[in-house]
């Protein structure tokens, strides 16, 4: 399905599902949330804003799920979720399965700026604690100016082209951004969500349970 903002693309999207979970204590992707799991609200806003979607997901349950095995990282699992997209896909989009709220308005967004012309959209929130850097030994090193700092989300847009050469000499990054802001392509963002907040501890996945509790 194309999405309203942009019927001339192809767009496909990865979802990342492939790690181990360690700061949650187990693979929170197949944690219960309201009445289905985690990657289950992840993939399915995916299916409704792009023409296929591909889960990424750990070894023992890609089979099970249908999707592609995932890597060591986060980047290599975006690669080897990249090489099962079509290459006829005009934007790619890639969302991390932890974060189960994002939204389909949230992917127009990020999708509909790269269809303007962005090499790549990402969304982000502006940041609200002041921000220090520290050293190895927890000692401040300077205060960062929050005015010109964001905390980026998932789902981010790419042109296709510019994700497959960001990824090309199989860089590694926190996110998809950095390593097409590596190539000097310009990366633009948007109004990110509060609800698109990522289930990283036990205690995220207590909100977004009490989250689905409150909306029904
Ligand atoms: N991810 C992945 N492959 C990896 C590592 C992460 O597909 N090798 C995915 C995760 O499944 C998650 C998203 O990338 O949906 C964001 O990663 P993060 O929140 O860090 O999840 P985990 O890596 O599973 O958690 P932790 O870092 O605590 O181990
Ligand atoms: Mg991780």
């Amino acid at each position: 399905m194309n999405v309203t903002t942009a019927p001339t693309e192809n767009v496909w999207t990865i979802v990342v599902a492939a790690g181990s979970g360690a700061r949650f204590g187990g693979p929170k992707q197949f944690s219960m949330l309201g009445d289905r799991r985690v990657l289950d609200w992840s993939t399915e806003t995916a299916h409704g804003v792009s023409a296929g979607v591909v889960v990424v997901l750990p070894a023992n349950d890609a089979d099970r799920e249908g999707g592609v095995v995932g890597g060591d990282t986060r980047s290599e699992s975006v690669r080897r979720g990249l090489a099962a997209v079509p290459a006829d896909a005009t934007i790619i989009c890639v969302h991390d399965a932890a974060r189960p709220f994002a939204s389909a308005h949230l992917y127009r967004e990020v999708i509909s700026q790269v269809h303007r012309g962005a090499d790549g959209a990402v969304p982000a929130l502006a940041v609200t604690d002041t921000i220090k850097q520290v050293n190895a030994l927890n000692v401040v090193v300077s205060t960062l100016d929050r005015s010109t700092l964001v905390a980026v989300q998932t789902p981010q847009a790419f042109n296709a082209d510019v994700l497959r050469a960001a990824h090309a000499s199989s860089p590694e990054g926190t996110d998809d951004a950095t390593l097409v802001e590596q190539l000097g392509k310009q990366v633009v963002v948007v109004a990110g969500e509060v609800m698109n907040r990522k289930l990283t501890t036990p205690e995220d996945l207590e909100w977004a349970r009490a989250m689905t509790r409150t909306e029904s």
